[in-house]
């Protein structure tokens, strides 16, 4: 059974001693941390993504509940028990409000917080699964590779139609070069349409892999490669939805292993739907670029995916968030969802009808076209922060492998 990751929060040290005490005969509670304040449960809670936190009522900040409620805006999955020396209406009505789910009387009772901390893991357990599929059927862990591996970036949206494909095809003819060279997968099995972006419609797609899985290898993956006239390969998605079923989230890692030790960057274009391929992408992901659009349901699914992320213990630290046809006069500004969404948009790209327009009729990406116009100009902005992180990424990994 996997280890159950627990958060004690609670303002006096005695008792966040006595809760440590209650549960470290049971090998599978590992107490990961513990807090004195609301507002250090939250710090720590975005780092180590707790499974359960056992919270008291009273924290010396703010309240427990307020806490708890604070917590699942950056975790939503994450079980909350509260500690409450009286059980009373108010408490009660305020914790079930609030996502608490389960309270327990103060001073615990051992067994009984043994047991509801069990009970609250397996709920969290039940929904993950959900999202992610069965554990027994998630994928098994890549094959360690020895040599250098390129870098993945996504191009996500919670929300489709708002740019993910005008975007990761752009970015990766700009990325691409011949000596660092990068290639751009179509993620978006069902209804991806890179190819079309590309003018490329008519050719090899990833589907052409699936009858040669048991033999697959880095000389297979790059016949199906097509590639634009800028140098750029190309992996195309399906050629009709129903053939995505085909792909498993288990082959298409494996694809996006081999691509890794090819190529510098992989660059994906995925899909909305949160299905086993795309959580398989955002979990191989070194960055993931969430696109947004300057209005409330962007905004709302965003929080949500976040909130997605947590669960999957996929770091914030390796989101960039930008936002994607802003026009001037727009109600909601790019401080607002900074402040919503407690992240800084990366970039703001301006809406441009007539230059997308122009450039999808050529068949033309942006960037060949234009450099000068504003919209493209935004990108090769973009870009400058993308390289940066991907640079701080490398730098983090060599300082961990020193240490
Ligand atoms: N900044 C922009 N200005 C003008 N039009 C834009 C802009 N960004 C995207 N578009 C247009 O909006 C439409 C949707 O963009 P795109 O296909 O890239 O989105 P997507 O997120 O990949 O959508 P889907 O969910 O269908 O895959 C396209 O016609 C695209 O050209
Ligand atoms: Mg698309």
């Amino acid at each position: 059974m996997e280890e159950i990751k627990v958060l004690i929060c609670h303002k006096d040290s005695r008792a966040r001693d006595n809760l440590r005490r209650a549960i470290q005969f049971d090998p599978i509670l590992n107490v990961a941390g513990s807090a004195k304040s609301g507002k250090e449960s939250l710090e720590i809670a975005q780092e180590l993504f707790p499974d359960v936190v056992l919270m008291s009522l009273s924290l010396g900040d703010m309240d427990g509940i307020e806490a708890a409620q604070r917590l699942q805006e950056n975790a939503p999955f994450v079980q909350i028990i509260l500690l409450a020396h009286e059980l009373d209406y108010n408490v009660m009505r305020r914790a079930m409000n609030f996502g608490i789910s389960d309270v327990i009387k103060w001073p615990v009772d051992p067994d009984d917080l043994h047991a509801k901390i069990h009970e609250a893991a397996a709920r969290k357990r039940k929904i993950m699964s959900r999202i992610t599929g069965p554990l027994d059927e998630q994928t098994p862990a890549p094959e360690k590779t020895a040599g250098p591996k390129g870098k993945i970036l996504a191009v996500y949206s919670p929300k489709g139609g708002v740019g993910c494909t005008l975007l990761a095809t752009n970015l990766a003819l700009l990325l691409h070069r011949a000596d660092i060279p990068a290639v751009l997968v179509d993620g978006d099995l069902q209804f991806g349409d890179v190819s079309i972006f590309l003018n490329q419609a008519a050719g090899n797609t990833v589907s052409d892999l699936v009858p040669h899985v048991d033999e697959m290898d880095d000389e297979m993956i790059e016949e199906v490669l097509l590639q634009h006239e800028n140098g750029l390969k190309v992996l195309a998605a399906p050629p009709s939805p129903e053939m995505a079923d085909d792909m498993t989230s288990e082959i298409f890692g494996k694809i996006l292993d081999h691509l890794q030790r090819k190529f510098a960057y992989v660059v994906i274009d995925t899909g909305s739907a949160l299905d086993d391929v795309t959580v398989t992408i955002l979990e191989k992901a070194d960055l993931i670029l969430t696109i947004a659009t300057p209005d409330i349901p962007s905004i709302k699914n965003s929080r949500a995916f976040f909130g997605i992320l947590a669960a999957l213990e996929i770091s914030m630290n390796r989101v960039i968030l930008v936002l994607n046809g802003v026009q001037r006069g727009d109600m909601i500004t790019n401080d607002d969802i900074t402040k919503s969404l407690k992240i800084e948009v990366a970039a703001e790209l301006p809406f441009d009808r007539k230059a997308v327009l122009e450039s999808i009729n050529k068949g033309k990406p942006l960037l060949l076209e234009g450099r000068g116009n504003p919209l493209a100009r935004g990108m090769i902005e973009l870009l400058g922060v993308i390289k940066e992180r991907m640079v701080e990424e490398v730098v983090m990994e060599l300082e961990a492998v020193e240490n």
